[in-house]
């Protein structure tokens, strides 16, 4: 496996790289908009194509290169599903699991720092964003952040994981890189505590100030998204358009989320599944996506519209045409009433 642990100094925060091996699929987890290119050279360095990135929450100490990542790489952006932001590719719930070529992490909803953090655990070590810090804990004093939920978070999630799990977290303000759930347990200072009110009152007491970039990261990390206008870019087929008409329509639909999304949400009935981690092999000279667009219009939808505006742009420049897309994606569909068929 390779492992990479990146420090931004400005903001104290670690980032994560993680691939199975070289010359294969990357994710990203936490990355800070400032290292976009550091990422991005790296990636080039050690020959991986990053496919995933993902926030553990929304920041408000640094702006996050989630967004800066999609548009270079057009990789999916990945957060659990309580997330504000308004659009993320791929969001996830507790239990779930984000998976590359090689890898997969399950994601464990840890709220108390904010209410949509979460925490990744792969084998022996744990992604705690600021849920779990070390010697220390995040602060739950904005952003829905609540200290008994954080209290549930430590002691009934993380604190359970074996103790010579690894902990990573997003942050670190003395330059320590890494501990153990059993050091943290014996150590950290906050967590020698007899019950949630004890910790409550702890956490209650910390009167820090805000974040100096709260002001700017919070909102800029709550857009991140491509939203309407931006996946407006390609040709469209509007949810209303399709609807008119239904179960009539020119277009072969296409489904490009992953299998774990289509199995939880159902599907457009007469889709056919293209998922976007391989969606250059299905635009591909002998791939089924190059046979159908020579043979009728194609209808490509994700979850929110993200990955298939990026589709539609894949396809165009392996030289496709006749791609459109569903702005808002199967989200909007169902919303708008369109009738679901089961998937599994
Ligand atoms: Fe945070």
């Amino acid at each position: 496996m390779l492992f990479r642990q990146m420090f931004d100094k400005t903001s104290s925060t670690y980032t994560y790289l993680l691939a199975s091996r070289h010359g294969g699929e990357a994710l990203l987890i936490d990355p800070v908009f400032e290292q976009t290119h550091r990422y991005l050279k790296l990636l080039e360095e050690l020959d991986l194509k990053l496919v995933k990135v993902v926030d553990t929450h929304i920041h408000a100490d640094h702006v996050s290169a989630m967004g800066s990542l999609r548009d270079a790489t057009r990789c999916t952006t990945v957060m659990g599903e309580q997330s504000p932001a308004d659009v993320v590719s791929l969001r996830v719930r507790d239990g779930e699991k984000v998976t590359i070529e090689g890898l997969a992490l399950t994601a464990l909803h840890t709220p108390g720092h904010t209410s949509e953090s979460y925490s990744f655990l792969m084998d022996d070590r744990v992604f705690t964003g600021d849920t779990l810090l070390i010697r220390g804990t995040g602060r739950t004093d904005f952003q829905n952040g609540d200290p008994y939920e954080q209290y549930h978070s430590l002691f009934d999630r993380l604190l359970k994981l074996p103790e010579a799990t690894f902990v990573f977290p997003a942050h670190d303000y003395k330059g320590d890189t890494v501990s153990t759930i059993g050091e943290e347990k014996a150590f950290n200072p906050r967590l020698q505590v007899s019950s949630a009110d004890e910790y409550a009152e702890i956490m209650n007491a910390l009167n820090l100030p805000n974040p100096m970039m709260m002001d700017v990261a919070v909102p800029e990390n709550l857009k991140v998204g491509l939203r309407s206008a931006a996946q407006h870019r390609v040709p469209v087929v509007e949810v209303d358009a399709l609807l008119a008409d239904w179960p009539a329509t020119e277009f072969q639909l296409v489904d490009i989320r992953e299998e774990g999304e289509r199995r939880r949400f159902g599907a457009i009935p007469g889709s056919i599944h293209a998922p976007y981690g391989q969606f250059d092999q299905y635009c591909g000279r002998s791939g089924p996506l190059a046979g159908l667009a020579k043979q009728g219009r194609i209808l490509l939808y994700c979850a929110v519209g993200e990955r298939s505006t990026l589709a539609v742009e894949i396809a165009a420049e392996l030289g496709l045409t006749g791609f459109a897309h569903i702005p808002g994606g199967f989200t909007a569909w169902a919303k708008a009433g369109g009738p679901v068929e089961e998937v599994g």
